[in-house]
C-alpha cells in the first residue's frame, strides 16, 4: 500500500455520506429550508464552512439572511485566542430565545473549539439548546451527523482525536466568483509554544498534486482566476507523502493550470522557507510577489521561547535574501506582543526587525494564553496593561511603515484583478494588485473577473484609489 492511501477517506465511506445527503434532501421535499453559517478564525476554517455549504446546497438547503430565518444555524468556531471563544459562547447564549420560539431550529457548533474536551463539556452543561457538535477531523460526515440529530432529541456529540485523514469528493460551495480558497495541507507539526493548533488539527497531511491540480482545472473551467493555496505551514507540504515531492513543485503544476491568473499561498514557516520555493517565487508567473512570513517576535530569546527554531538574524538575513532575488516583493507578518517572559529589551527588538524588514503590513496579536500549550504554564505572565502598551507601539510603528510604503505607489500604474463592487457603493469596484493591495476606482460590471491596469492618485493606509486606464488581454 502507497503512503498516499493510508490517508484518504475510502470512496465508500464518501458514498456512503453522499446518501445521507440524498436522505436528507428527500426529507426535506416540499420546504425549502434555509441555513445560516458563521465563520470565526482563519482561511482554513473559511474553507471548511464552503464545504459544510457544499453539502448542504446538495441537500436542498439554502443560504438564509440571517439567523431568525433560518431552520439551521452553524458556527465554525476558532480557539487560536481567546477573544474568539468568548465571542462563540456569547452568540450561543443569544440562541436560546430563537430556539424556544422555534423548536424545530437545529443547532450545530464545530471546528477547533469543539477539539477541547473542556469546551465540550461546558456547551454539554450550558449551553443544552445545541443539537449537534462535531470537530475538524470529521467534517466530512457532516450529512450523517446532521441526519442523526434531524432524528433525534438529544445533542450528538462526534469528535475525533487528531487522525491522518483526507476526504476527497465531497461537494464544496464558494464564496466569491473570482477567487478560491483550496486546501492544500491540513494540521501543523510545530508546536509553537504558544499555539493551539497543532492540538486541535492534528498532524501534517497533504493533499495529492493530482487532488489539487484537479480542483483548481475545475475552479479555472468556472470563471475563477484566482487561488489561494492553504496550509499552516505550506512549505512542509508534501513531506508526509515522499517521493521529494515539494511545495515548490506543487507551485509549479498549479502555475500551468490554464485560465488561472494568480496563485498565492500561506502560511510560510521561517525555518523552512527553502531556496527552491524563493526560486519559485520569482521564476513561475502566476504566483504572486507577495509572501507572508510571520516572525512572530524579534526577539531571539523570546523566539527561542516560543519554540519558532529561527533567531532574529537568521530571519533578518532570509528575508535578504528574499529581496535580494525579488526586490518587488510585497512581505507581510505575523506578531504577538507580551509572550509570557518578553521584556522591554525583547519588544524593542521586535520593533528593530519593523524598521528594518520594512513589512506592507502585520497582522498583531496579544498574547492570549491557550490552556494546554507549554506558554501557558509559564509564571511571568506579561499584564494586561503592558501588553496594551506594546500593542499601541507596535501599530503606531507598523502603520507609519505601511504607509510609507504605500506613498510610493502614487502614480503608478498597477495591475489589478477585479473582485466586484465595493462595499456600500453602486459604482466604485474594488480589487487587488499582485502584491495583496486592496485597489478602489470607478468601474463597471463587465470588469469582474477581468485583469485591468489602474493609475495610483489616492493613498490610504489600508488601501490605495485610481483610475482604469487599460483592460489588460488575457494571458493564460
Ligand atoms: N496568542 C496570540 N496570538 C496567537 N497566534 C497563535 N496563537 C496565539 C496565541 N496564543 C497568532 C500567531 C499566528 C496567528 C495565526 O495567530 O501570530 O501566526
Ligand atoms: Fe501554530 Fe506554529 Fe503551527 Fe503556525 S506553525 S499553526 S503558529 S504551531
Amino acid at each position: 500500500m502507497s503512503k498516499r492511501e493510508t490517508v484518504t477517506v475510502p470512496q465508500e465511506e464518501i458514498a456512503k455520506q453522499r446518501e445521507y445527503i440524498h436522505l436528507l434532501k428527500e426529507s426535506g421535499l416540499g420546504k425549502i429550508k434555509r441555513y445560516s453559517i458563521s465563520t470565526f478564525g482563519c482561511q482554513m476554517n473559511e474553507n471548511d464552512s464552503e464545504r459544510l455549504a457544499g453539502m448542504l446546497c446538495d441537500m436542498g438547503y439554502s443560504e438564509a439572511q440571517n439567523e431568525s430565518e433560518s431552520d439551521l444555524i452553524i458556527y465554525n468556531t476558532c480557539c487560536v485566542r481567546e477573544n474568539a471563544e468568548l465571542k462563540v459562547y456569547g452568540h450561543l447564549g443569544a440562541l436560546k430565545h430563537l430556539k424556544r420560539n422555534n423548536p424545530e431550529l437545529l443547532i450545530a457548533v464545530c471546528g477547533c473549539m469543539m477539539q477541547q474536551q473542556e469546551v465540550v463539556d461546558h456547551i454539554k452543561k450550558k449551553y443544552r439548546h445545541v443539537d449537534l457538535i462535531f470537530g475538524t477531523h470529521n467534517l466530512y460526515k457532516f450529512p450523517e451527523l446532521l441526519y442523526n440529530a434531524s432524528v433525534t432529541n438529544g445533542m450528538i456529540v462526534d469528535i475525533w482525536e487528531s487522525v491522518g485523514l483526507v476526504a476527497e469528493g465531497m461537494p464544496i460551495a464558494r464564496k466569491f466568483g473570482v477567487k478560491a480558497l483550496v486546501t492544500a495541507m491540513y494540521g501543523c507539526n510545530n508546536f509553537c509554544s504558544y499555539c493551539i493548533v497543532p492540538y486541535v488539527r492534528g498532524r501534517e497531511r497533504s493533499r495529492s498534486v493530482e487532488d489539487i491540480v484537479g480542483e483548481v482545472t475545475a475552479l479555472a473551467e468556472n470563471g475563477y482566476k484566482e487561488v489561494m493555496l492553504l496550509g499552516q505551514n505550506v512549505n512542509s507540504y508534501g513531506l508526509d507523502l515522499g517521493g521529494g515531492l515539494t511545495f515548490a513543485k506543487l507551485l509549479k503544476e498549479v502555475n500551468k493550470v490554464k485560465g488561472i491568473e494568480r496563485i498565492r499561498f500561506m502560511t510560510s514557516h521561517p525555518k523552512d522557507l527553502s531556496d527552491e520555493l524563493i526560486e519559485a517565487l520569482m521564476d513561475l508567473d502566476k504566483v504572486c510577489e507577495h509572501l507572508h512570513l510571520p516572525i512572530q517576535s524579534g526577539s531571539t530569546k523570546v523566539l527561542q521561547e516560543m519554540n519558532r527554531k529561527y533567531t532574529k538574524e537568521q530571519y533578518l538575513s532570509l528575508i535578504d535574501k528574499i529581496k535580494s532575488k525579488n526586490p518587488d516583493i510585497s512581505l507581510t507578518t505575523d506578531i504577538i506582543v507580551g509572550f509570557p517572559g518578553e521584556s522591554d529589551a525583547d519588544f524593542q527588538d521586535t520593533l528593530d526587525v519593523l524598521e528594518k524588514v520594512r513589512f506592507d503590513s502585520a497582522f498583531t496579536f496579544l498574547y492570549s494564553k491557550r490552556t494546554g500549550t507549554p506558554a501557558a504554564k509559564r509564571e511571568e505572565q506579561v499584564s494586561e496593561e503592558v501588553k496594551k502598551e506594546r500593542f499601541e507601539k507596535l501599530l503606531e510603528v507598523q502603520n507609519r511603515i505601511s504607509k510609507e510604503i504605500n506613498d510610493q505607489l502614487l502614480g503608478s500604474e498597477l495591475e489589478v484583478l477585479v473582485e466586484g463592487l465595493s462595499k456600500n457603493s453602486m459604482e466604485t469596484y474594488t480589487g487587488r494588485t499582485r502584491t495583496n493591495k486592496i485597489v478602489n476606482f470607478k468601474g463597471t460590471g463587465d470588469m469582474v473577473g477581468r485583469l485591468v491596469r489602474v493609475r495610483i492618485d489616492r493613498i490610504q493606509t489600508w488601501s490605495l484609489e485610481g483610475v482604469v486606464i487599460e483592460q489588460v488581454p488575457y494571458y493564460a
